[in-house]
């Protein structure tokens, strides 16, 4: 539909010699603006927000320094769209980093016009796709635009960005409604006066649309807050006056902090964290009560994130967005969602959990531990099972919010029978029989995946509950004796998930190697590092950074790292002391 709108669209550029204008001068002559045949249907920023819920961002892609392919993803292709949309998204936000990109410096700053003609391009393709779009200028924010360094040049900044927003201005000028734009994403802001440096952003912002001329006053933007953070969003941002565009205000979502980015042990969810969600958003919402609201970005990982809790949290996060009217984009950086070669999702269950709770449909979920203070963990994503032991029931306890288990099969087929005796329902609780469950789970099973079951309800999302056979993964070696300056690779045999859920650093003496404050945590917490930056893994080794080598170093004393796999429960750790 998006497509009949556009085709036959001409662009016509008059001149490209619009300058830079304070805000309050006179814009320039509507003869320096482009000129679109064809017809602009407008539509208010509400209308634009209820259309677009839910939305996908095409991260790490044109956002990509210094170039579209420098990441993790090669250039996009039209069927990344169509994939999305086919999923039911109904939108998708368009990061572009223009940074490198520039072929002219101070007063026009001009961007490579085979750069811009890739964004328009790609902006068609989404359209074509059928989805709304939300484009931006990206890591610009940290690259050449933070306005919050003491020796940040305001002047060139803000001409800058007036002159890149005028520039693609007049490349997308005719492009139809369902096209958006965002000023900056993330725009770094210390203190109130950053604050109003980021208020200024957006009056640039919306002065340079005026002058790019074609349909772009009459387009739907999403204006920013300082670091698009809900917090400072609330306390800085100002309403824009004097200008036609209707908007909304976007702000982004990762928290709680612990869980999204695996800090100090955290691989739950707790039922206070999900009432802080709900408290942050209706904070938004309280302060701007009369403005349409969109989260630009939010996500948590299935790199790193349980499972089960992840799947409540998306539905905590949509679902309370949806209620508080409220769009959300799920940000994806080509590792955490669509896998854009195989065109499969990486936990399909999680997506669809997405799209009904932005639906408003009622998601049956698993449960998972949610007591801070538990000394082991559970959780319904998984049936767990201990290499070497005899099959034996198990039962995983959801709850159904409503709906009733209908259908139950493993992935790739068969059907569960619980007239035979598979699985027997009980409220909210499955029990699968070990007489079905030895085909995978018996004495003889190696350690590994052996199968995924997927829970159809009769509403709502599907649950999904992988099979594994566990035991404890092995070490190339105990002990080191630690080299400063770089990572230290310990070689692992892996046994069951390959994955490591946390990892606790303590020194010899009984100190902390790291945030002595997490004594107040849970024993699953305590003294517990933090994911990539103290800690990681791959498929060949356990990891600890060099931050972490050179903190042991420092300390003088050794340190014993535990290694804690899923599931976490007693005897699935393993320890590694670091000499010094
Ligand atoms: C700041 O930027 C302006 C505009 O680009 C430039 O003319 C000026 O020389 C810059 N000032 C400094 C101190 O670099
Ligand atoms: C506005 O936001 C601030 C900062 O998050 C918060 O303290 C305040 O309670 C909010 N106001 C309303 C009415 O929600
Ligand atoms: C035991 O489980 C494994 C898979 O984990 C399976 O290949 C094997 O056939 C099972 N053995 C029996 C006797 O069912
Ligand atoms: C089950 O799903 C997980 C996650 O998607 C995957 O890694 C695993 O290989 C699957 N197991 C089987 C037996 O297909
Ligand atoms: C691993 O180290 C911890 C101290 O951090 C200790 O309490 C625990 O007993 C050790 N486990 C084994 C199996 O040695």
């Amino acid at each position: 539909m998006s497509s009949s709108l556009s085709l036959g669209w001409r662009l016509r550029v008059l001149a490209a010699t619009a300058s830079y204008f304070m805000i309050g001068e006179a814009a320039p002559a509507k003869s320096s603006a482009v000129d679109c045949t064809g017809t602009f249907t407008p539509i208010s920023a509400s209308e634009y927000v209820k259309a677009i819920n839910p939305g996908w961002n095409l991260g790490n892609t044109l956002d990509a320094v210094p170039d579209e392919g420098s990441w993790n993803n090669p250039p996009v292709e039209p069927v990344t769209f169509e994939d999305v949309k086919s999923t039911g998204f109904k939108s998708v936000r368009i990061p572009v980093t223009y940074a490198d990109h520039y072929v002219g410096s101070s007063p026009d700053w001009t961007i490579d016009p085979d750069w811009l003609q890739r964004v328009s391009d790609v902006v068609d393709m989404a359209l074509d796709a059928g989805l709304y779009v939300l484009t931006n200028m990206h890591h610009d924010s940290w690259e050449w635009a933070d306005v919050s360094k003491d020796d940040a040049n305001l002047t060139m900044i803000e001409e800058k960005i007036h002159r890149t927003w005028v520039q693609i201005g007049e490349t997308l000028a005719c492009k139809s409604s369902m096209v958006a734009f965002e000023p900056i994403n993330e725009p770094p802001a210390e203190d109130a006066d950053d604050g109003a440096e980021i208020n200024k952003i957006n009056e640039l912002f919306l002065q340079a649309l005026q002058e790019s001329g074609g349909f772009n006053t009459q387009r739907v933007v999403t204006l920013v807050g300082g670091g698009m953070d809900s917090v400072k969003t609330s306390q800085w941002f100002q309403a824009p006056s004097g200008y036609e565009n209707p908007w909304a205000l976007q702000y982004h979502y990762y928290s709680p902090y612990d869980f999204i980015f695996g800090a100090w042990g955290k691989t739950i969810l707790s039922d206070s964290d999900e009432a802080a969600i709900e408290a942050d958003l209706e904070r938004v919402r309280g302060n701007f009560t009369d403005v349409p609201l969109v989260i630009g970005e939010f996500d948590a990982s299935p790199l790193n994130c349980e499972p089960a809790a992840r799947r409540r949290w998306t539905d905590v996060v949509v679902r309370k967005a949806a209620a508080l009217g409220t769009a959300v984009m799920l940000w994806d950086n080509g590792e955490d969602h669509l896998d854009r070669g195989t065109h499969a999702w990486k936990d399909v269950h999680e997506i669809r959990v997405l799209l009904r709770a932005a639906a408003g449909e009622s998601n049956s979920l698993a449960t998972a531990t949610s007591d801070a203070s538990a000394a082991e963990q559970s959780s319904a994503a998984y049936l767990f099972h201990k290499a070497g032991d005899a099959a034996a029931d198990q039962t995983i306890a959801v709850d159904l919010n409503g709906n009733a288990v209908d259908l139950i099969s493993v992935e790739g087929g068969q059907l569960l029978d619980s007239a035979e005796g598979d699985y027997a329902v009980e409220g909210g609780e499955i029990t699968f029989a070990a007489a079905w469950l030895a085909r995978f789970f018996n004495e003889t099973a190696v350690p590994g995946s052996k199968a995924n079951l997927t829970i159809t309800f009769t509403a709502g999302a599907t649950a999904g509950v992988e099979l594994v056979v566990w035991d404890l993964p092995t070490l190339g070696a105990v002990s080191s004796t630690a080299v400063s300056g770089s990572d230290l690779r310990i070689p692992v045999t892996w046994a069951g998930l390959e994955q490591v859920a946390a990892v606790k650093m303590l020194r010899s003496d009984g100190v902390y190697l790291f945030d002595d404050w997490t004594q107040y945590l849970g024993p699953l917490q305590a003294a517990y590092g933090t994911w990539t930056s103290q800690w990681n893994w791959d498929g060949t080794a356990v990891i600890l950074t060099s931050t972490t080598v050179d903190a042991v170093i420092a300390a003088g004393v050794p340190s014993v790292f535990t290694f804690d796999f899923y599931p976490r429960v007693p005897g699935n750790s393993l320890n590694y002391t670091l000499n010094v």
